[in-house]
This record gives C-alpha cells, sequence and structure tokens, in this order.
C-alpha cells in the first residue's frame, strides 16, 4: 500500500464524483426510452426495486473493498485473497472498462457533435419532420470521418481529466458539472411542464401500465441497474480506494442511488413533457435523443437555446461516467504495474480510443470487424458489457464476500466511519445472497437464450 496514495478532498467530492460515474448517458438517454416503452411507472417500480436491493448491496461491497485495500480492483482481489483466482475478477473488470469506454466515447463524440449542430441553427430545418432528422442522424453516425473526429475530442478530455489526478482532475470537475447537469434538467424539466400539454408526458412517464411491463422490461430493468450505477467493473472499487477510514460507505451509497435515480427521473419528466407537449412519438426507443428531441426543440420558442442546453448537460454526465471508467485503467497501470498516471493514461486512454474508432466505423464508415456475427462491432461491445461482464462482475463480487472473504471481516470495514449506527449482518447477508442470486439466474437466462433461442424468462 502506498503512502502517497491520492485521497478524495472531501467527502462531498467523493459523493459527487461517484455520482458523476453512476449519472451518464445510462440515465439521460437509457432510462426515459426504457420506461416510456415498458409501462411507466411500473417499470420504475421494478428499476426501483433492483436498485435499492441488488445495486444498493454491490456498491456498498465496492466501496468497502476499496476503502479497505487501498487498491483498484486487480490489486484489491489479490491483497484480500492472495494467490488465489479471484483476482481475476479484477482483471474482468478492467477489461470491462476498455469494452465500455470503447463505444462510450463514441456516443460521447455524438453528444458533441449535437451540441454544434444546436448552437448552429441546425434544430430548426428538423422541427416536426423525424424523418429529416432520422436521415440526418443516421447520415452522421454512418459517416467515417466526423463521427471519429468527435470521439478523439471527448476521449482527449476524458484523458485531460484523468491525468490531473484524483483531487485535481476527478473531483474538481465532478463538483464543477454535476451541480450544472441538476440545475439545467431542472430548468428543462420546469419549462416542460409548463408547456401546454406537458402534464401528459407526467402521466406518462408516471402511471404504472402494468399491460406493458413484460417478463423482459424486468430483465431489463436488473441489467439496467447495474450499467447505470456503474456495478460490476470495479469502477467503485477504485473510487472507494481513495476514501479515508471516517466515512459512513452506507450513507455515501445511498446519496449515490439516489442521486442517480432522482437525475434518471428528472431527464424522463424533461423529454416526456417536452415530447408530449409538441405532438411527438414518446415510443421511439433510442431514436429519442438523437431523433426525437432535435424535431422538439427546432419547434419551440428559444430552441436553440433549450436544446443546447439538453446536450451540453448530456455532454456532462458523459464525461463524468468516461473518466470514471479511464480511471480504472490507468489505477491499474499506477497500481499494479508502478507506471506514472500520466504514462498509464495517455497510453490507454489512446488504445481505447482506436479499439472505439472500429466501433463507430462498424456502423457504415466502412470497417466492421465483428461483421461475422450479424452485429456491427459497436453493438458486440455493448451487449458484451452490458449483458454479461458487468453482471457477472457484480455477482461474484457479492459471492468474493459471502464465500471467500467473510461476512465478519467484511462488516468490519463496513461499520468503521458509521459511528453508532447498528447495522444487521444478516440482513447485509441476505441482500447479498439476493443480489448474487437474481444475478446469476439473470445471466443464466441470458445464455439459455442464446442457445435455445428460447427465455426461460422474457
Ligand atoms: N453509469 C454510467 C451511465 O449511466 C455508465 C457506466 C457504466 C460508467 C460502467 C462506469 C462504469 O451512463
Amino acid at each position: 500500500m502506498s503512502q502517497n496514495r491520492e485521497q478524495w478532498g472531501s467527502k462531498l467530492g467523493f459523493i459527487l464524483a461517484a455520482s458523476g460515474s453512476a449519472v451518464g448517458i445510462g440515465n439521460i438517454w437509457k432510462y426515459p426510452h426504457m420506461a416510456g416503452e415498458n409501462g411507466g411507472a411500473a417499470f420504475t417500480i421494478v428499476y426501483l426495486a433492483c436498485i435499492f436491493v441488488v445495486g444498493l448491496s454491490i456498491v456498498v461491497a465496492e466501496f468497502v473493498i476499496g476503502r479497505k485495500t487501498q487498491l483498484s480492483p486487480v490489486g484489491a482481489f489479490e491483497t484480500l485473497a492472495p494467490n488465489t483466482n479471484w483476482k481475476w475478477v479484477g482483471y474482468l473488470g478492467v477489461a470491462s472498462a476498455f469494452v465500455i469506454l470503447s463505444y462510450y466515447g463514441v456516443v460521447g463524440g455524438w453528444i458533441l457533435k449535437y451540441i454544434i449542430n444546436s448552437i448552429s441553427g441546425g434544430f430548426s430545418g428538423l422541427a416536426g419532420n423525424p424523418d429529416a432528422a432520422g436521415d440526418t442522424f443516421n447520415g452522421f453516425i454512418t459517416s467515417s470521418y466526423g463521427p471519429l473526429f468527435y470521439q478523439l475530442i471527448f476521449m482527449g478530455l476524458t484523458i485531460f481529466v484523468i491525468i490531473r489526478g484524483v483531487k485535481g482532475g476527478i473531483e474538481k470537475w465532478s463538483k464543477i458539472m454535476m451541480p450544472l447537469i441538476v440545475v439545467l434538467l431542472g430548468v428543462l424539466a420546469v419549462r416542460g411542464m409548463t408547456l401546454e400539454g406537458g402534464m401528459k408526458g407526467i402521466s406518462f412517464l408516471f402511471n404504472p401500465r402494468f399491460e406493458d411491463l413484460t417478463a423482459s422490461a424486468i430483465v431489463l430493468a436488473l441489467g439496467h441497474s447495474f450499467f447505470t450505477v456503474s456495478l460490476g467493473m470495479g469502477t467503485m472499487i477504485t473510487y472507494g480506494s481513495y476514501l479515508d477510514k471516517k466515512q459512513n460507505l452506507m450513507n455515501s451509497a445511498l446519496w449515490v442511488l439516489f442521486l442517480d435515480t432522482a437525475i434518471a427521473m428528472l431527464a424522463g419528466v424533461a423529454i416526456f413533457t417536452t415530447v408530449f407537449a409538441l405532438g411527438a412519438n414518446p415510443a421511439e426507443g433510442p431514436g429519442l435523443i438523437f431523433v426525437v428531441l432535435p424535431t422538439v426543440f427546432g419547434q419551440l420558442t428559444g430552441g436553440t437555446i433549450w436544446g443546447t442546453m439538453f446536450f451540453i448537460l448530456l455532454f456532462m454526465a458523459a464525461l463524468t461516467s468516461a473518466i470514471s471508467i479511464l480511471e480504472v485503467v490507468t489505477a491499474y497501470f499506477i497500481d499494479q504495474m508502478g507506471w506514472s498516471r500520466k504514462k498509464a493514461t495517455i497510453q490507454f486512454g489512446a488504445l481505447i480510443t482506436v479499439v472505439g474508432a472500429f466501433c463507430s466505423l462498424s456502423y457504415g464508415g466502412g470497417i466492421n470487424i465483428t461483421g461475422f456475427l450479424g452485429m456491427p462491432f459497436f453493438d458486440v461491445m455493448d451487449y458484451l458489457s452490458s449483458k454479461y461482464m458487468l453482471p457477472i462482475g457484480g455477482m461474484l463480487t457479492a459471492i468474493f464476500i459471502l464465500k471467500k472473504w467473510g461476512i465478519g471481516e467484511y462488516m468490519k470495514e463496513l461499520k468503521t466511519g458509521m459511528g453508532d449506527a447498528d447495522i444487521s449482518e444478516n440482513l447485509i447477508k441476505v441482500f447479498l445472497i439476493i443480489a448474487a442470486t437474481v444475478v446469476a439466474f439473470i445471466i443464466f437466462n441470458e445464455v439459455y437464450f442464446e442457445i435455445t433461442g428460447k427465455a426461460l424468462i422474457g
């Protein structure tokens, strides 16, 4: 354990950095369209249950492992279980970081491009015309150089923040960007609610439609709860490793979950009120952000401002998540290989950018190295990480505590910093068992589906 390991400057800084990791494209893009398509509040109830049972157990577990060992995932598992295979859970995390950031950086680039489109008044030509907006979006993402250029800028910014370190980079920028995200989203939500007909968007989002809640929506909610809280790849182990013994880890975890959920819902309100007020199609699915929103911003008075605000806040959310992903890789090379922060960040940031370029080009830019799988390389990376790597990583983390490290030792570290608060060991254990079991079932269900073409549920 190095004596001069970097530390967070304050509790607030840590919470903002960890929730900055959690709040990302998943909250502002994926959650609203998933809820919109899968029963509104009915989906949200299942999602909340997943977050507060499975999600909470794993966030706390990751914080505890990180703070105990003061190391990023590989070193952390190696320290707690020397000379065993458990360190592979850490390597799986580093690999997941590679896989996720490669395509996440591409989407970050798309967002930057949409900020420019909005500022230059490009949305007004798309007003009320989803076909034209769809053509614009598809034309852009299937071209070769444009998306690569913006991806490069986005990744450059990610590298820039990480090089500056834990306090001077991650914490500093999270403290600036997180409050801005909340304020901008709040303004957009109020704007949406005060538009005529905007309240119909609220009932679309918050009225439970149980008939639309299929078994596969339940599976979706569980999978998404890992992605949205950045679980299963050691992000929270790494962030936890920069903490001192004074922090109350349960309390910090609850803050992160609360902010992550609140911001996802606020995004849903901002988006659906505006979409309903202008009579656009709410069930557009993934096209909601890049296709439907430009058509509604184009129609709105002051649409250039609202549109620009929206894409800027989305950009900030994406950036605070991207830095947490790259930090997992950087921290591995610092902790385990003794590299300098600068060298690790630049070399691996660059390598991930190159892998990401193949994701981008797989959408029509000319190179699709996984065409033989019948899927663009971009989709393969998304599929592998969200369906398998994160859930498997999260499940193994829970099993590690139950079977290897031992609940007693785990509780000791968890209770450190909690003062007199009493917390039941049995309850924590039951939560971890539920988390591991539910996730194991979901992974099994997915594999079963791939093999037989039929899912057990969903
Ligand atoms: N939580 C981020 C989002 O919602 C994505 C992410 C996944 C970040 C895994 C870090 C690790 O967009």
